[in-house]
């Protein structure tokens, strides 16, 4: 009995020595210790033991179990441990590495330089209208004092896209559109894509943006429209910038006035820093910046004003043109090619 019980030990050990999981672990544990198990077996076999072996015997088969149970427990607390250890490994953290960075997008820069704008004329006291893109015959030109067959009408190079329908050439319509419905006083300003067919170059584009604004009530003056223009260019572009308006014609403005600001690029200068010509503004020092008057007449008369009750000033800028100054950019296609590399940038 004593060797069976010594067999027994020995190979409970061996099969702890090679056992290298949990589930083999119990395997082994049921086998030896359990209650169908073999050492459990030889208790039962104690019947034929001579009575003054039993203690002895009973000894022997409590120290066996309690060995092999302390080698279990010790195996268990091992794969315990290295399962611990596999597992923090697994999971480690190093909260030490930099972050991975969720890019953000942010305004195009011509919606940047558009917020801007309309920020400054929102502040001066101007609502905001839009009007349809596709406009017809009557709002984008009729109205606006350009009849059929009027050579001005060749200052617009029109898409058309039916006889009387056409992709606006301008922003002026909505200065149509707001009038007819409403009565002064006004203080307008009306942004938004205009369309024209021709020139795809470095400084033309077949769709740009315009900003339209208008001013209409008793007794305004050309001074009221050199005050709030002038003010304008100078919160836009710096207070030092200098601003000079030019006799020009539009049909729908009496008179009517370019606006130029002194050269962004050579500081009025006409020169590079190397003495060559400036390239923005070619020599002259001056930049032209947008279009106005005083509103014509005639443009009363189609919306129902009475001219001699009420006058008002009207302006046309290009988005673009003040997004290239502002920034130093000499491709208006960059804004529209949406080269991650260039508009990262804003
Ligand atoms: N609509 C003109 C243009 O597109 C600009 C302008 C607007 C001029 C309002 C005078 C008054 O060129």
């Amino acid at each position: 009995m004593r060797s069976d019980l010594e067999r027994i030990r020995q190979a409970a050990l061996a099969d702890l020595e090679r056992c290298e999981e949990g589930a083999a672990l119990e395997e082994i544990r049921v086998r030896y210790l359990g209650r169908k198990g073999e050492l459990t077996a030889v208790l039962r076999g104690m019947r034929e033991v001579p009575e003054a072996e039993r203690p002895a015997i009973g000894e022997l088969v409590n120290t066996i179990k309690a060995e092999v149970e302390e080698r279990i427990d010790a195996i268990r607390r091992r794969l315990e441990d290295v399962r611990l250890a596999m597992s923090l490994a697994e999971e480690r953290l190093d909260v030490t590495l930099p972050g991975i960075r969720v890019p953000h997008g942010h305004l195009h820069p011509l919606a940047q330089v558009l917020d801007e704008v309309v920020g400054i004329f929102v502040e001066m006291g101007f609502g905001v209208e839009e009007g349809p893109e596709i406009e017809d015959d009557y709002h984008n030109f009729e109205a606006l004092n350009i009849p059929r067959d009027h050579p001005a009408r060749d200052m617009h190079d029109t898409f058309f896209v039916t006889d009387d329908r056409v992709l606006r050439t301008h922003t002026s319509p909505v200065q149509i559109r707001v009038m007819e419905t409403r009565q002064p006083p006004l203080r307008v300003i009306a942004p938004g894509a205009v369309f024209r067919q021709g020139d795809d170059d470095a400084t033309h584009s077949p769709t740009f943006h315009q900003v339209e604004g208008f001013l209409v009530d008793r007794a305004i003056t050309f001074g009221d429209l050199k005050g709030v223009l002038s003010e304008f260019l100078r919160r836009f572009f710096g207070p030092e910038t200098r601003v000079r308006f030019r006799p020009s014609f539009f049909p729908f403005t009496e008179p009517s006035a370019e606006v130029d600001i002194g050269c962004v690029m050579c500081a009025a200068s006409g020169k590079q820093a190397d003495g060559a010509p400036c390239r923005v503004c070619k020599r002259s020092g001056w930049l032209e910046i947008l279009g106005s008057g005083l509103i014509d007449p005639n443009v009363f008369h189609f919306v129902g004003y009475d001219p001699e009750l009420f006058s008002g000033f009207a302006f046309g800028l290009g988005v673009e043109r003040l997004a290239m100054l502002k920034h130093g950019i000499d491709d208006i296609r960059l804004f529209y090619e949406n080269d991650l590399r260039f508009l990262r940038q804003f």
